[in-house]
């Protein structure tokens, strides 16, 4: 049996084309909990059923479908299927597919798995409804406390704890989750890759060697709301134009210290073409090499953008929303991987990951798949169906090796 393709996709991609596109954004929007996730989600079930795997939800929204039943130092693969705002096909669902597909070539070929294997889906893994990455793999490994998670807010104000309730996960079970954890002997992650360290290196395929860190803050700046038309420019307090400098100073800042940052997101409060603001939030993303580096960047954004409001009559303050320190992954199975898959290079990424997570944990373990532009977080997210096979077999053979 070979990998099951329709209209030149891998057959699960293809099935859940036409779920969440945005026509406003382009690609996709796949928020946990709202319509199209929870379609992924019985979608998921469903595809799983057909392969005889039994599927339960953990007390953290996650989902798991497990071949041969639930049990003990389980070799478990997958990834999440919950998109950033018009995210791209690939980041998440490519390695969900690519478990269940392992899985159906195992099958067919007539493997009987001698542990426990299961294909996972975590939850809310972008942090794009509720503004925390990796929610679903934090709250199984206690890495945020459940509090916290059952009161953040998504834009419209409905509670995390609400939108859980809502569709069968109760708030009040949300939170570490030992026997889960306890369950997973392996984890392995098959991604996109989000650069173009496969271009590079001309391969199809690597595997993970370590993950930036990084972390998300909230920047409020505080100045005075007024009339557009009626205020002269030299009485103004206007956080936009601070919230504006502070930015500059942002990727400025990044810039000459070879890290990454990023304002992707911006609220103007009232948010009127003709009202000064009294208040403009913005979100910063920032990622360097090692958790050193990364605070140092952000102490420096902090002074920078403090200094750029004081010089407009503004206040700001800065607040953390999440952290993910450094990852190395486990040497020893990295290498084992790469090894068995025929001496694929090893490669570093900026991005975050459930395996990031877990891997403070468990024995854990990425496989990127070549990604022909390197754009991802974006519609124009790509891989090629023969890199997105080759990633499949890969998995198949990790699995037979593992199982
Ligand atoms: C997730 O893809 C991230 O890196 O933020
Ligand atoms: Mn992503
Ligand atoms: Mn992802």
């Amino acid at each position: 049996m070979t990998v099951a393709v329709t209209a030149g996709r891998l057959t699960g991609l293809h099935e859940i084309a036409d779920v969440g596109r945005d026509p406003r954004r382009g690609g996709y929007s796949r928020h946990v909990w709202e319509p199209a996730d929870l379609e992924l989600r019985a979608w998921f079930a469903e595809r799983a059923a057909r392969l005889g795997l039994t599927v339960e939800s953990d007390r953290n929204g996650n989902l798991w479908a497990w071949w041969g039943g639930p049990g003990h130092d389980a070799v478990v693969v997958g990834s999440h299927l919950d998109s950033v705002p018009g995210g791209g096909e690939f980041d998440g669902p490519l390695g969900v597919v690519s478990a269940l597909d392992a899985i159906a070539l195992l099958q067919a070929s007539g493997f009987a798995p001698s542990r426990p294997c299961a294909v996972v889906v975590f939850a809310e893994e972008e942090g794009s409804r509720f503004g925390v990455a990796c929610l679903g793999s934090r709250l199984m490994t206690g890495a945020i406390a459940a509090d916290r998670v059952r009161a953040l807010v998504d834009a419209d104000g409905v509670t995390l704890a609400e939108a859980a309730e809502a569709h069968g996960t109760p708030a009040r079970h949300l939170g570490r989750d030992d026997e889960t954890l306890a369950r997973i002997g392996v984890f392995i992650e098959l991604h996109v890759e989000q650069g173009r360290g496969l271009i590079d290196l001309g391969s199809p395929l690597a595997v993970a060697s370590s993950i930036l860190a990084h972390g998300r803050w909230r920047i409020d700046v505080t100045g005075e709301g007024n009339h557009a038309g009626t205020t002269a420019m030299s009485d103004r307090r206007d956080p936009m134009v601070a919230a504006a400098r502070g930015i500059l100073a942002v990727r400025d800042a990044a810039a000459r210290r070879d890290d990454r940052a990023t304002i992707g997101r911006l609220h103007a409060v009232p948010g009127g073409t003709n009202v000064i603001p009294s208040r403009v939030t913005v979100w910063l993303d920032a990622r360097s090499a090692d958790d050193g580096d990364a605070r140092d960047l952000v102490a420096e954004i902090t002074v920078h953008v403090q200094d750029a409001a004081i010089a407009e009559g503004c206040t700001a303050t800065v607040t953390e929303e999440s952290w993910s320190g450094e990852v190395r992954f486990d040497p020893a199975l990295r290498d084992r991987l790469a090894a068995s898959l025929g001496g694929i290079p090893a490669l570093a990424t900026g991005a975050g990951h459930d395996a990031g997570t877990l891997a403070g944990h468990v024995p854990t373990a990425m496989l990127f798949v070549r990604n022909p532009s390197g754009i991802s977080h974006s519609p124009d997210e790509h891989a090629t169906l023969d890199d997105c096979s080759a990633g499949v077999a890969a998995l198949r053979d990790a699995l037979r090796g593992l199982l």
